[in-house]
């Protein structure tokens, strides 16, 4: 990865900061709002075992979330909606008083001049749903779609940018196989229809958002990453089982957005659900493409394993995040390269990266130094690729307040400010301060 030429982001560069709806707001049992596929999940699966029900306290403290960001110079907010709050069931009557909660995040945030980015699906399905067969039936991503129109019909007017699905493929993968997400099912044959349900939603919620309103910036975000073969005798297999992963965990979602059609894997996971006019659905023009990098990952054939694919530790002597996986900032330069090469330069937001402090039911590391050096490399990736032509107009921290990291609880903490979740006090952490002066000057720094 070469080192960027300069250092200095264009003035309208969008910094921002990320949450999402479950792991963020707390106050579950309120205002009507419906359980979610989380809400059930059992917490014996969850590391702390804890549960979010107080989380960062955003529903109760927005207000301050929104001075957080506004005080550090941030110029948007993405966070998600959370669809249990709105339509407690999945399909049936609208509960007001959750749409009102986004509503009055929305205007407070314009208020501060903070632009919001509303995510329509970060992993919270209603359970309802789910009990309907989730997203295995095709139904729910019409319901989905119907979701979505009625968000834009009521907040359309003020709310200009949408974010349509959060990491399909993360959802897809640890919600339905692995079993590590809700809804925690272990069962390898649903892939195939969980991926393309919820491509179909994200086709079908872009159509109804547009013909909602016409002046939306309407996106979608990926979990993308480069997937690496393991070296070594057998690195002739290991190449095969990690192109494999590759085509299922990103091509299976890249190329029905922008070429309307499977790679050969997936295609073939997909067929039994698959129907006519379906990719014409799905292949959508996009305002912008959401990447969310946290690490790349290393795959191995394994003879045993599903589909012959197992995950591979990431080659030794590398540093490691606290998930142990590579701190590798080129994994998202070549990520945002291959973007533009075979997916025609689309424009691009970062819309998630960060690192969690080390494992800890303790307290919050305040003096993060590491975030902040993981944070300046891999922007300097950002940097490099847009100087490689890239199309990149915003850059969004995952996270701004330490919440509830799903199957790790509180023990993983991403935010720029702690939370004390017995007193309330939210504690800035060097990060915040390093991240809002950069916000301001647009200025790495550092020497190249
Ligand atoms: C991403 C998720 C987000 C959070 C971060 C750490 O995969 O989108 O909700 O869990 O990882």
């Amino acid at each position: 990865m070469p080192a960027p030429r300069d250092r200095q982001f264009p003035a309208n560069f969008i910094w921002g900061a990320a949450s999402s709806a479950f792991q963020t707001e707390g106050s579950l049992d309120v205002d009507g709002r419906g359980p979610s596929i989380w809400d059930v999940f059992p917490r014996e699966r969850i590391h702390d075992g804890t549960d979010a029900s107080v989380a960062a306290d955003s529903y109760r403290r927005y207000g301050d979330d929104v001075a957080l960001l506004a005080d550090a110079g941030l110029k948007a907010y993405r966070f998600s909606i959370s669809w249990s709050r709105i339509v407690p069931d999945g399909s049936g009557a609208v509960n007001e008083a959750g749409l009102d909660y986004y509503a009055r995040l929305v205007d407070a945030l314009l208020a501060r001049g903070v632009a919001p980015y509303a995510t329509l699906f970060h992993w919270d399905l209603p359970q309802a749903l789910q009990e309907r067969g989730g997203w295995t039936n095709r139904e729910t991503a019409e319901r989905f779609a119907a979701y979505a129109d009625l968000v834009t019909q009521r907040l359309g007017d003020r709310l200009k940018h949408f974010v349509v699905l959060n990491e399909a493929a993360v959802h897809a993968a640890l919600g339905h196989v692995t079993g590590m997400h809700a809804p925690g099912l272990t069962d390898a044959g649903v892939l195939g229809p969980v991926i393309h349900h919820q491509n179909l939603a994200q086709g079908l919620a872009i159509q109804a958002l547009r013909a909602a309103e016409s002046d939306l910036i309407v996106g979608t975000t990926m979990a993308l990453m480069p997937s690496r073969a393991e070296g070594g005798v057998l690195s002739w297999f290991n190449e095969q089982a990690a192109n494999g992963f590759d085509e299922v965990w990103n091509g299976a979602f890249l190329d029905p957005l922008f070429r309307g059609t499977y790679p050969s894997v997936p295609q073939g996971m997909v067929e039994s659900v698959l129907r006519d006019g379906d990719m014409e659905t799905i292949r959508q023009p996009v305002g912008f493409l959401g990447v969310n990098y946290y690490a790349p990952s290393y795959m191995r054939f394994n003879l045993f394993a599903p589909s012959f694919i197992e995950p591979a530790p990431a080659p030794s002597g590398t540093e490691r995040d606290a998930f142990d996986r590579h701190v590798d900032p080129s994994g998202l330069y070549e990520t945002l390269l291959r973007v533009r090469d075979q997916y025609g330069n689309p424009p691009v937001i970062i819309t998630e990266n960060g690192c969690s402090d080390p494992f800890s039911d303790g307290p919050a590391v305040i003096e993060d130094q590491f975030r902040i050096d993981y944070l300046r490399q891999h922007l300097e990736a950002v940097k490099s690729a847009m100087e490689g032509g890239c199309d990149i107009g915003g850059y969004f921290h995952w996270t701004l307040v330490d919440n509830w990291e799903w199957a790790e609880g509180y023990r993983s903490k991403f935010g720029l400010v702690a939370h004390n979740r017995e007193t309330g006090v939210r504690t800035e952490k060097a990060s915040y301060r390093w991240f809002s002066e950069l916000a301001r000057s647009g200025a790495l720094d550092g020497a190249v």
